[in-house]
């Protein structure tokens, strides 16, 4: 595939790219393998919203990712294994390896009678077999929906339900760090509740006693007895559905974010490539969890369709300690680093002499993704990790967008500190001012906005299209809507400042505060809730909760907390627990969270206008609970 290689020719393959978008993308596709050519290249509207890329073609994903380099790489490594505990075995596979593991485990789903078209779930620990699981599921045409395991069962169920999954594929258990979660427990719980599921597929990760229902379990080991390794992965429409991936939206209830697959395949395929600027033998870290987009598109999807050696790492950055990291980078020689500002800000905490003794010398470049990185935590990640000679690419994108849309070229894009800086050729952002309309000029903030497609973008909500129109195409007409501000300045480089909608943004995780706002609604003590965002230190956002109560209780906070935990996953417990006689609400009903907002930040000089409040006596009953509480840690 043709890589950037200048700044000259990014701005030249950009201007093209605009010029004659079909005609750019048709020049990509032709780099992949396909089984019937596509008769049109884009077909497409945002009033539907209707997308569609390369119709009337054929391909598949898994072939293009694991069977098209046997020829060249049988015996290069597709994917290192790095377990949580450093003392136990790394484990690598070649694409020769990898591809035996897909075609047996794809004639295992084709055998319990998944066809083209089923949904599968995935809820699975970092290890290979979560991977495999994938490629099997694009290689029979099943689509996969891989929840992160860190999810708890009612997250879980809700999830396997709404897509009426067949399979349920995970693990007896993984240990994150020193801690071991039971996922077979977890999915027993969830599967009370899933009667679309047939089979539940488990592989053994860590020898746990675990309950086996009868004619439902089966064991990944058992299942590969007697299998054939021989598999022709299925021709698959190009917009055949791919994979379906949920995420939190500003309701309560999840959405199924719905990827097709040769636009996709295509997308991800180009971008890993070019951001990245990866090069052959190169071994490239993610550090993201398969369980989100990250994981499936520069974990998985986007290395293998380049024939590079991806990382899968099983552990967590501190442990056993916060230098752990640097020793995997040390380890296997890591050239291309790619990782959250979260997990920076958290490493950054805990000093430098976790650098010690560690060889980074192989590093090359540096990615940043899934959320604003501030210009401190930039900085030392270029100094520490990067030891100032590697590139930061600041990777903005979304799981509805597939893939990376604005990010520096690596080596090749001018950085700035903090901004994504410039779009991908192919992706065409606007900034859009408060009466809707477009912004010209530089050195602005505004609603970002995209206005041509591109190949990755999603092309529905599975099951509720209308949701779909909804949420992305109906706020501007003729638009998708990001959800994200942004600054543009007067090179036109893009600064994401975050989003403008009720979503926020914890750790890189995205989290909807109706969700929140759902589960904490549930414990029996509750009248109602309002959940907002405030700056972290480390996490990016925290989660504040307000709550109005039935009666007082002792230690309801931590009840609550934990009732969250429960209902969403560990990760979205929120930070602060504030019990209120009110919220503050307009005569309509609706809950002013700018208000909330600026308490839970802690400024609260200037709450702005509470004129049109039912009861604006309320905010001073809430600003008093409240105190002068700061976010951070
Ligand atoms: C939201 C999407 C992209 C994969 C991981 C998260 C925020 C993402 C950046 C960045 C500033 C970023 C946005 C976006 N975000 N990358 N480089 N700079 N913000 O995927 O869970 O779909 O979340 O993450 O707010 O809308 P996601």
């Amino acid at each position: 595939m043709q890589q950037i290689n200048s700044f000259e020719a990014y701005i030249k393959a950009y201007q093209n790219s605009i010029d004659n978008p079909e005609q750019f993308w048709d020049g990509v596709a032709h780099q992949f393998h396909w089984t019937k050519p596509w008769e049109t290249t884009l077909e497409w509207n945002f009033t539907e919203p209707s997308i569609k890329w390369f119709a009337g073609g054929e391909t598949n994903l898994c072939y293009n990712c694991i069977d098209r380099h046997l020829p060249t790489k049988a015996n290069q490594t597709a994917i290192i294994f790095e377990p949580n505990n450093p003392d136990e075995e790394v484990r690598k596979l070649t694409y020769q390896e990898l591809y035996i593991e897909v075609c047996k485990f794809a004639n295992v789903l084709k055998s319990l009678g998944v066809n083209k078209g089923d949904r599968v779930c995935i809820y699975m620990p970092m290890v290979p077999e979560g991977a495999i699981a994938m490629l099997a599921c694009a290689r029979i045409g099943a689509i996969h929906s891989v929840v992160f395991a860190g999810f708890s069962a009612t997250s879980l169920a809700d999830r396997i339900n709404d897509s009426e999954c067949k399979i349920l594929i995970t693990a007896d258990a993984v240990y994150r760090g020193d801690k071991l979660v039971a996922l077979k427990n977890i999915v027993d719980e969830a599967l009370a509740n899933c009667p679309s599921i047939k089979n539940c597929i488990i592989y053994n990760n860590r020898n746990e006693n675990i309950n086996i229902v009868p004619n439902r379990d089966l064991w990944w080991h058992n299942l590969l007895v007697h299998i054939s390794a021989e598999n022709t992965a299925e021709p698959m429409d190009s917009e055949a559905p791919l994979f379906i991936l949920y995420t939190s939206g500003s309701t309560g209830k999840p959405k199924g974010v719905l990827h097709t697959t040769a636009g996709y395949m295509i997308y991800v395929g180009y971008t890993f490539l070019n951001v990245f600027n990866y090069q052959p033998q190169e071994i490239f870290w993610c550090t993201a969890d398969i369980g989100w987009v990250t994981g499936h598109s520069y974990l998985i999807y986007g290395p293998l369709l380049n024939g590079a050696t991806t990382i899968m790492f099983e552990g967590v950055p501190n442990y056993p300690n916060a230098g752990r990291f640097w020793d995997v980078v040390d380890k296997h020689q890591v050239n291309i680093f790619y990782t959250a500002p979260t997990a920076i800000r958290a490493l950054e905490a805990q000093g430098t002499q976790w650098f010690e003794g560690k060889d980074l010398s192989s590093l090359r470049v540096l990615g940043s993704v899934g959320e604003p990185i501030n210009e401190e935590a930039w900085q030392w990640y270029h100094k520490n990790v990067g030891h100032s000679n590697c590139p930061i690419v600041d990777t903005w994108w979304q799981t509805e967008t597939g893939g990376i849309l604005i990010s520096p070229i690596a080596g090749i894009t001018p950085l700035k500190p903090a901004f994504a800086t410039l779009p991908l050729p192919g992706v065409q952002p606007v900034l859009m001012d408060a009466n809707g309309n477009e912004i010209t000029e530089n050195d602005v903030e505004g609603n970002l906005c995209i206005k041509f497609p591109w190949p990755g973008m999603s092309r529905t909500l599975y099951g509720d299209h209308e949701r779909f129109r909804q949420t992305y195409y109906n706020t501007y007409k003729n638009y998708y809507f990001t959800g994200d501000g942004a600054r543009r300045d007067h090179k036109g480089y893009y600064r994401i400042t975050g989003r403008v909608d009720d979503v926020i943004n914890v750790s890189g995780h995205r989290i909807g505060t109706g969700e929140v706002e759902d589960a904490i609604n549930t414990h029996a003590s509750v009248v109602e809730s309002a959940v907002v965002g405030f700056p972290h230190d480390i996490k990016g956002q925290g989660i504040c909760a307000f709550v109005i109560i039935t009666t007082p209780q002792e230690n309801l906070e931590q009840e609550i907390k934990e009732t969250v935990s429960k209902i969403i996953g560990p990760f979205a417990k929120p930070d602060r627990i504030i019990i209120v006689p009110g919220l503050p609400k307009t005569r309509s009903g609706k809950i002013m969270r700018r208000i909330l907002r600026k308490i839970a930040e802690g400024d609260i000089s200037n709450l702005g206008d509470v004129s049109t409040l039912l009861d604006p006596g309320v905010v001073v009953e809430i600003r008093r609970l409240a105190g002068v509480f700061r976010g951070g840690i």
